[in-house]
């Protein structure tokens, strides 16, 4: 099956986007199209839309977009020809073979450092139970996993040797750059050397159950105590989560969210499939995005100690910005999920998470730290940190609730608390909504531009050729006079002459015309440029009279003085110097 575009055409309307998406993210519908909160960036007002006719979405906020082929590489991280395949099977297509040269360079590094980690957990765990080193496999049973926990995480042993994976690894035929290049091997003074030794191994598998990287943990009191996978070109430790291959499939409307590597093993033996963690990081706003995708609620169970807690107050936040709702577990008598479900059991677990807070009790309870309560400065500082925790708390009815408490708490008339917060609140929903337009201006306003570096000195040109290339988005049926009024010789900018002069390309050569041609072409990114331009300007009637006027304006538009004239650029120079 070749990937042409008649196969194109048919993967696109056998996966429509909306469908798509909508398993991703919630869709709203408005009229014919649907609208919903990006999954590319955070935010509380939708402003991504779909438009069905198209078959494109954009997001007016980050300036993502593109069609599902685009959606499917961003949101997956893949290469435009592993989007197609996913697609392909999704919808029961024969999944076309692509060519070699079908990949570039970059997706084949991916692929055979795919195959490298597989390789690599494949040794460890048979390292574990089969090697004469019995020591990682007796560390796990101090710990209390069972074979089955050990065989379901694939957990593995990496030997005390330099060359162990290494050898194993060349004989396979992977050079030492790729192996380097999979982080499973160190390079110094030109010698290669295993880049995990003496540590039990907790493989990082990611929502497709492909192997992306490695957490290494020593055995004993040495440091690092964890070795994690740095950065390679399938792994980013800010945007996966541990055991979420597992927690993806429960079904739960409510995942666990976990500090550590064991404490989600612990949790997934006592019988709760909905646990992950982060990866040695800091939970980020992606992984929170992540999260809000497979569930509504998020009960945050990190380490008991202060780090523990700091960890706490910031992940609250970052759910909110998603509009999950958090609840805090808060255990007595362990320092963490692992130690509390070994002293007391499953069951007094599943209790603990019923019977969660809820973030807002969790930092209400914060604002009383190191204040003296009899004393007046000290109910009128609670009074402060409190009005701006129940300022944010987004649902007005719970908001009253809370508010209500705090004013016997602190004792004050609730009408006096109410009237504070309700200005507060105003006055937040003034600056987010500044902020956001601050950012979409940002955006769109050509200060510094990436895609497109000659728009920023090219401002009147680079709008005019928008507005061509969105007329012909919209229009595409009229392509052969546009292209006649508005050569793609006269675009002054790169990236929109690339643009336009694909599109004529494409037109000429397809009667089954869409966006989404252009998508084996054009990076994400750019692929987001282009459905902006069509959908910034779908809602402003663009006549002909307006594409003449900016082909007029490209036309004027004096070529630089040093850079290469052609013909008809010397003549019409020459014409406008003897006016
Ligand atoms: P913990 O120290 O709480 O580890 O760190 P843990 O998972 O509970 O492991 P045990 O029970 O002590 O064996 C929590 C997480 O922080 C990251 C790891 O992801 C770990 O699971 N971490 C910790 C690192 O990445 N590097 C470190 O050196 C320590
Ligand atoms: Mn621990």
């Amino acid at each position: 099956m070749p990937v042409n575009d008649e196969f194109l055409y048919n993967l696109r309307n056998a996966n429509p986007i909306e469908t798509v998406m909508g398993s991703y993210v919630n869709l709203i519908r408005r009229g014919r199209n649907y609208v919903c909160s990006c999954p590319f960036h955070s935010e509380k007002t939708p402003s991504c839309t779909i438009f069905t006719d198209t078959q494109n979405f954009y997001c007016f906020g980050c300036g993502a977009g593109g069609d599902v082929i685009t959606f499917t590489m961003k949101i997956e991280n893949l290469t435009f020809s592993e989007a197609v395949k996913l697609l392909a099977q999704r919808c029961g297509m024969e999944v076309p073979a692509f060519g070699s040269n079908n990949d570039s360079g970059y997706a084949k590094r991916k692929t055979r450092i795919y195959e490298m980690n597989r390789i690599a957990a494949n040794y460890f765990y048979t390292n574990l139970i089969k090697g004469p080193d019995k020591t990682g496999l007796q560390y796990f049973a101090n710990r209390k996993l069972t074979p089955q926990t050990i065989k379901k995480y694939g957990l593995g042993y990496a030997s005390d040797s330099w060359n162990a994976l290494t050898d194993v690894l060349r004989s396979k035929g992977y050079s030492d750059d790729e192996m380097a290049d999979a982080w499973l091997a160190g390079m110094k003074n030109g010698r290669t050397f295993d880049m995990f030794r003496k540590r039990v191994m907790f493989p990082i598998i990611d929502l497709r159950g492909n192997i992306i990287g490695f957490g290494g943990r020593v055995l004993d009191d040495s440091q690092p105590k964890y070795l994690n996978t740095g950065k390679t070109p399938v792994f980013d430790k800010g945007s996966n989560l541990f055991s979420m291959n597992f927690a993806k499939n429960s079904n739960a409307k409510r995942l666990i969210l976990c500090e550590g590597y064991m404490d989600v093993i612990a949790v997934n033996q006592a019988g709760f499939e909905n646990v992950v963690a982060t990866l040695g990081t800091a939970i980020t706003p992606d992984q929170a995005r992540l999260i809000s995708h497979y569930a509504e609620e998020v009960v945050v169970a990190y380490d008991s100690d202060g780090a523990g807690q700091k960890a706490t107050q910031k992940a609250i936040n970052h759910f909110a910005d998603v509009g999950l709702r958090t609840k805090i577990i808060h255990m007595e008598g362990a320092k963490d999920p692992d130690e509390f479900i070994k002293k007391f059991g499953r069951d007094r677990f599943r209790m603990l998470l019923d019977g969660s807070n809820d973030a807002n009790d969790f930092m209400l309870d914060k604002c009383e730290t190191g204040l003296d309560l009899s004393t007046e400065i000290g109910r009128v500082e609670l009074l402060k940190r409190t009005a701006k925790v129940l300022a944010g708390i987004e649902s007005p009815l719970e908001r009253e609730v809370y508010i209500s408490r705090t004013s016997k708490k602190c004792d004050i008339p609730v009408q006096v608390l109410k009237a504070h917060i309700d200005s507060m609140l105003q006055k937040n929903s003034r600056n987010a909504q500044k902020t956001e337009w601050r950012n979409i201006k940002a955006k769109t306003s050509y200060i510094r531009d990436d895609i497109n570096p000659d728009a920023v000195s090219n401002k009147k040109e680079a709008r005019a050729e928008e507005t061509i290339i969105s007329y012909l988005l919209n229009r595409p049926q009229e392509y052969e006079d546009i292209e006649k009024l508005a050569p793609p010789q006269s675009f002054v900018t790169a990236f929109n002459k690339k643009v336009y002069t694909a599109l004529l390309e494409r037109l000429k050569n397809s009667d089954k015309f869409s966006i989404s041609l252009l998508s084996d072409e054009f990076s994400t990114d750019e692929m987001g440029r282009i459905s902006g331009m069509a959908a910034k300007k779908r809602n402003v009637d663009i006549t002909r009279d307006v594409v003449a006027d900016c082909a007029q304006v490209l036309k004027n538009t004096r070529p630089a003085a040093n850079g290469d004239l052609s013909n008809d650029d010397l003549l019409e120079l020459f014409r406008s110097k003897n006016k």
